[in-house]
């Protein structure tokens, strides 16, 4: 079991957006957590890599990759469905990008434990690409935690860029205000944060979560930043406009 009273952060699909990070680390200075926990995709779609890289090893955030991370390293075959535009980013990215910073991507682990009660992943607990969007996928992936990890109650998950929290009988899913909401003992929960850099929930400000183990409740908070900061970087480096537009509009 986790110690009691732990709080961790839980940040998400950070997406390379100093700007939306910045905010995320200044708000999370005022939570009074213990750890930062960083599900995977700190790179991909937006312009500040480096910074952002930086700032997480800085912090010494426990992180595990994201399919961003696996496209940039070769660690993950890349599908045809994935767009050429976030590969030119992620080309991008690699040559900005310091040899430092490149190790410590190739060395994420794609999934991890947390004080033997939590579990880390970046789309689903069974698999790391998995969207996590219907009702089946989420009753499937709480009965594979139920059944393949004992003792883990909760598992904190990215990849959609949407916030949720799921457990057997309850699903929320509409987090555009800070909310806070009991965790209930007994049950298996899937809980996203949403994205730091890249929010696709319809609403442009930048998600993370506070979970706190000894009360018992996880926040989804929402943090304001500067948007056209971070536009103004995916133009200048010369993205596609629509990395720069959907930024927003939270999509
Ligand atoms: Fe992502």
């Amino acid at each position: 079991m986790a110690q009691d009273g732990v709080r961790y952060a839980i940040v998400a699909d950070i997406h390379s957006n100093v700007d939306a990070l910045s905010a995320v680390m200044d708000s999370i200075a005022k939570d009074h957590v213990d750890r930062i926990l960083c599900l995977g995709d700190i790179i991909g779609y937006n312009a500040a890599p480096a910074e952002c890289l930086k700032m997480a090893m800085d912090h010494s955030v426990v992180c595990i990759s994201g399919n961003h991370e696996r496209f940039l390293t070769g660690a993950t075959t890349i599908e045809p469905s994935v767009k050429k535009g976030t590969l030119d980013v992620l080309d991008w990215t690699k040559k900005t990008i310091s040899p430092e910073q490149l190790e410590f991507i190739t060395g994420l682990k794609r999934r991890s434990f947390v004080d033997n009660a939590y579990l880390m992943a970046h789309g689903s607990p069974r698999h790391e690409d998995e969207y996590v969007l219907t009702t089946q996928v989420m009753r499937d992936n709480i009965l594979y935690v139920s059944n393949n990890f004992l003792g883990i109650t909760v598992c904190f998950l990215g990849h959609t860029h949407a916030p949720l929290v799921v457990a057997q009988g309850k699903l929320e899913t509409h987090f555009h205000e800070d909310r806070t909401l009991p965790i209930e003992d007994g049950k298996v929960y899937l809980i996203n944060p949403g994205s730091v850099g890249q929010p696709r929930d319809g609403c442009p400000k930048a998600a993370y979560g506070v979970f706190d183990s000894g009360a018992k409740t996880m926040t989804i908070k929402r943090v304001d930043y500067d948007i056209a900061a971070a536009q103004k970087r995916v133009r200048e480096a010369g993205f596609e406009e629509r990395l720069a537009v959907r930024l927003a509009i939270g999509k």
